[in-house]
C-alpha cells in the first residue's frame, strides 16, 4: 500500500491523502484540491473507489459530491454525518471496517466535539484524524454542533484506547504554530524544543511524523495532568491550576489557544 500526501497552499493548509493498493484502487480523504487528484489520476492510473469524509466541513467536505459524480465512488462517513455531506453518504457505525479491496480497508472510529459527527479513519497504521488531532494540538470547538466535554472525551479516552503507534496524519499542518503555543503552555518541556528547533518552513512541516504515543510527549492537549504545564498555566493566568480537574485544564488551554 501507499499513502502520497501534499499540503495546499491556502492559509488553512489543508492535507490532502491518497491511500493506494497495488492495483491501483485509491481512497482519498477529505478530497478538496480536485486538480491536482485528477493530475495524479492521469499520471499514475489509479481507480478513485471511495471517498472518507472525517467531518462536514466545507474544508473537508466541500468536493465530496462533485468528486463522488466525476468517479462513481462512494462517500464514507460517520453516521451522525448523514445530511450533513452534500454527497450520497454511506454510513459507517464506530470501529466498523470499510473493505476497498483484498488489501485496502479502513475503519472509522466516532470522534465528536470538533463537530458531532467527525469521525477519524485508520489504514495500515495511518491514522488520518481531521480537525480532532493535530500534531502539537487539537480542533477548535467555535462550529455550531462543537463540543467542548465531547472533544475531551475524544482525546483523553477515545484516541487514548487506540494503539500508540499510530501515525497521525492530521487534517492540517498546524505543527510550527501548535509548537509554539505548547511551549508557551509549558516552557520546559525538550521535546517541544527539540521538534521546533527543526521545524522552519513549511517542508520541514510536511516531514514531521509523529504516533500517538509521541503527541503524548509533548501535546499539550495531551497532557492535562502534567505539573510542569498546570505551573505555567497557573502563572500566565494567576489562578490555581494545581488541584483542578483535567476538564479545566483542557477548557483553559482550548480558549487561550483560540486567542493566541
Ligand atoms: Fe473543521
Amino acid at each position: 500500500m501507499e499513502l502520497l500526501r501534499w499540503q495546499l497552499a491556502n492559509s488553512l493548509k489543508n492535507n490532502q491523502y491518497i491511500l493506494l493498493d497495488s492495483a491501483k484502487n485509491a481512497v482519498l480523504i477529505d478530497p478538496i484540491d480536485r486538480i491536482e487528484i485528477e493530475r495524479l489520476r492521469e499520471r499514475l492510473g489509479f481507480k478513485v473507489k471511495a471517498l472518507c469524509i472525517t467531518h462536514e466541513h466545507l474544508d473537508h467536505a466541500g468536493e465530496a459530491g462533485s468528486l463522488q459524480k466525476l468517479y462513481n465512488a462512494r462517500v464514507y462517513a460517520s453516521q451522525k454525518a448523514k445530511g450533513l455531506i452534500d454527497a450520497d453518504v454511506t454510513t459507517v457505525a464506530n470501529a466498523e471496517t470499510i473493505t476497498i479491496s483484498s488489501e485496502l480497508s479502513l475503519r472509522l472510529f466516532d470522534t465528536p466535539g470538533h463537530t458531532a459527527a467527525h469521525a477519524v479513519f485508520e489504514a495500515m497504521g495511518f491514522l488520518f484524524s481531521g480537525d480532532c488531532l493535530f500534531h502539537g494540538g487539537c480542533g477548535h470547538c467555535n462550529s455550531q454542533s462543537a463540543s467542548l466535554e465531547e472533544h475531551f472525551e475524544t482525546l483523553t479516552h477515545r484516541l487514548a484506547e487506540l494503539p500508540g503507534d499510530f501515525l497521525v496524519m492530521p487534517g492540517h499542518y498546524y505543527a510550527k504554530r501548535n509548537l509554539e503555543f505548547a511551549l508557551h503552555v509549558e516552557k520546559d518541556n525538550k521535546r517541544t524544543l527539540d521538534l521546533l528547533s527543526r521545524l522552519q518552513n513549511a517542508t520541514d512541516e510536511l516531514q514531521h511524523q509523529t504516533t500517538l504515543k509521541q503527541e503524548a510527549e509533548y501535546n499539550p492537549f495531551l497532557r492535562l495532568a502534567n505539573k510542569s504545564l498546570r505551573q505555567t498555566l497557573s502563572d500566565l493566568t494567576n489562578r490555581n491550576f494545581m488541584q483542578v480537574d483535567d476538564f479545566t485544564v483542557f477548557q483553559e488551554l482550548r480558549s487561550m489557544r483560540s486567542s493566541w
